[in-house]
């Protein structure tokens, strides 16, 4: 299918590239580690030089070469094959002509921005003022690479003295048209915030206004480099410690990620000015497993707070909404309190459903049924079950109109039941297949001719089987056939397994016949080939089983009709046992 991937998986060695990160020992042909991907007692990530793939027998994880480098440098593929590509030395041509050329084009226009603006900033005295008056010391302006925007032509001068192309310039948001055919800065006058993007590429830029005014933030809008719902702010900084953590804290603003990263919460993002998007959800997810929300208190940031927290569960995160004083946010936390407040206030949180409750209690009065009503309600965002019946023994307590919390339990559980229907339950945990379970559905004759696939010299003739219609008895057997003849049509896989195998989609077959391979690589001191006489043992002994499924078939349609079960199972019994002394 892909020259280019084929001849990436040929040039690295899937054993070699898991080294560099987690230690193999090798036992027969596998090798064998500590998953990467879970809390590993003992050994249970086998990787496979034969399939090009890794597999967690305990917890599931699988993939081969560019899902590992996604996983672990937590980058989407499109980099995991620019990374492979160039440590194996292929040249990637993928993509439109002068895209590459173009983005380079853009970065260099983004890289030059950068450096007028910072040089701007330091000879700009009300922008420094500006600055101390906010806490942003050198330290913090470098570390952030903050610069000023001089605007009218600034900016756009410097970059056509550059060499910058200024129509590129105004495709990402830096200068724009006017009707005259020149040029003009897109942000004057204003303190800069680059943004970029999780891998630390420039992308984008936040200008805020010197001091009162409107608009307050002028942000870049989409552009080929940057797209809104794909960024947050402060993430090339933060995601190894939202990692450390396990957990990020979602602010509203630069200067909120800012102050929490002072305060040395450095777990800390933000999503720019826009309502929390799945996307971002996902990135975070790549990260960690636990959100923190920390928005405005006033009634706007309260309602977004509810929302992000919203998407970040529906992305599967654990969420908790932290609660900031009335009147506050971090940075204005930080400057007031100091940064332990920032610290305490990070660390607490209630979770969706608490703050939900929370809310309520502010709007309504307990002896409210209004409140009852939509307390209830707001179990719905619960995690599990657990935790509803948690929180319903926590509002039986504070039941007015019931005194007994048994029975105030027993109301509260009825009127749940009236409103939400039938208690949510808890997600099932998932559970690994293990390799002895997968593979002992198929029949002995079976295993044979589909692991012959993995060896050259035996592939024909288990390629001639796998032709035949209705050869295989069990189900994934002949889902394999299927998926063989779909990926295949008539001609037999070439050339290394873990390329062929690359070809065939990930599907039930595909992990089957993975599964078939790193099997066998873990038997003895080499593969357990099998031998052409007991592969053609094994398909002569299938063809002949074929042969008397069809015999019994054509007989229920026929000679038993009009038995009742008693007869018939009798009958069968005879005809199967003469059949077999017959053969
Ligand atoms: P300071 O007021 O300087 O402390 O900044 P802040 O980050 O606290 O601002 P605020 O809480 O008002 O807004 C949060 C974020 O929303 C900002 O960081 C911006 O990304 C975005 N934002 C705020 N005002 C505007 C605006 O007028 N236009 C746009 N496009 N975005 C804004
Ligand atoms: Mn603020």
């Amino acid at each position: 299918m892909s020259d280019e991937r084929d001849l990436i998986r040929s040039r690295i060695n899937i054993v070699d590239l898991v080294q560099e990160r987690t230690n193999l020992k090798r036992k027969g042909k596998a090798w064998w580690g500590l998953c990467p991907f879970h809390d590993d007692k003992s050994p249970s990530f086998q990787v496979s030089d034969l399939t090009g793939q890794y597999r967690c027998w305990s917890c599931g994880a699988k993939g081969d070469i560019f899902t590992w480098v996604m996983e672990v440098e937590k980058v989407d593929f499109r980099d995991a094959l620019e990374q492979l590509a160039e440590k194996a030395g292929v040249e990637l041509k993928k993509g439109a002509p002068n895209e590459g050329s173009k983005r380079k084009s853009y970065q260099a226009a983004n890289e030059f921005t950068l450096q007028f603006y910072s040089a701007q900033l330091k000879s700009s005295k009300q922008t420094l003022d500006y600055c101390d008056r906010r806490g942003l010391s050198e330290t913090v302006r470098e570390e952030w690479q903050l610069g000023y925007a001089p605007g009218e032509h600034g900016l756009t001068n410097h970059l056509k003295k550059q060499g910058i192309s200024l129509a590129d310039a105004k495709e990402i948001f830096l200068v724009d048209g006017d009707q005259g055919g020149g040029y003009y800065d897109k942000f004057r006058d204003r303190l800069m915030f680059p943004i970029h993007d999780e891998r630390g590429h420039l992308v984008a830029w936040g200008g805020r206004i010197l001091g009162q005014g409107n608009p307050k933030y002028i942000n870049s809008g989409d552009t080929p480099l940057y797209s809104k719902r794909k960024v947050l702010y402060g993430m090339n900084r933060a995601k190894e410690h939202i990692a450390a953590a396990d957990r990020a804290i979602l602010v509203e603003g630069y200067m909120d990620v800012i102050a929490c990263h002072r305060a040395g919460v450095r777990n800390t993002v933000a999503s720019l000015g826009t309502a929390m998007s799945e996307e971002q959800a996902k990135l975070l997810h790549r990260w960690c497993q636990k959100v923190t929300v920390l928005y405005d208190s006033d009634a706007a940031g309260q309602k977004a707070a509810a929302r992000a927290a919203e998407v970040l569960s529906a992305e599967g995160l654990q969420v908790k909404v932290a609660l900031l004083p009335v009147g506050q946010d971090p940075d204005s936390l930080l400057k007031e309190v100091g940064p332990e407040a920032v610290v305490r206030v990070t660390e607490g949180g209630l979770s969706p459903v608490e703050y939900a409750i929370s809310q309520l209690e502010m709007k309504y009065d307990l002896t409210a049924q209004e409140f009852w009503d939509q307390a209830i309600d707001s179990l719905k965002l619960a995690r599990d079950s657990l935790e509803v019946s948690k929180q319903l023994e926590a509002l039986a307590l504070r039941y007015p109109f019931i005194n007994n919390p048994q029975e105030a339990l027993r109301a509260l559980k009825q009127l749940a039941r009236a409103r939400l229907g039938p208690t949510k339950s808890a997600a099932a945990p998932k559970r690994s297949s293990g390799i002895e379970k997968v593979v002992r559905d198929v029949t002995g004759p079976e295993k044979l001719i589909l692991s012959a696939l993995f060896f050259e010299e035996l592939r024909p003739i288990a390629w001639e089987a796998i032709g035949e219609p209705e050869l295989f008895p069990s189900w994934i057997a002949k889902q394999v056939q299927l998926a063989l003849y779909t990926a295949f049509g008539d001609d037999s896989p070439q050339g290394e397994t873990r390329n062929w195998l690359a070809e065939i989609p990930e599907d039930e077959a595909k992990s089957y016949l993975s599964e078939l391979a790193m099997h066998l690589e873990t038997k003895k001191d080499q593969l357990h080939i099998p031998d052409e006489a007991s592969l053609r043992h094994a398909i002569e002994r299938l063809g002949l089983k074929r042969e008397r499924a069809g015999l019994i078939r054509k007989r229920l349609g026929g000679e038993f009709a009009g038995d009742n079960a008693m007869q018939f199972t009798k009958r069968w019994t005879q005809s199967i046992a003469s059949e077999i002394d017959q053969n």
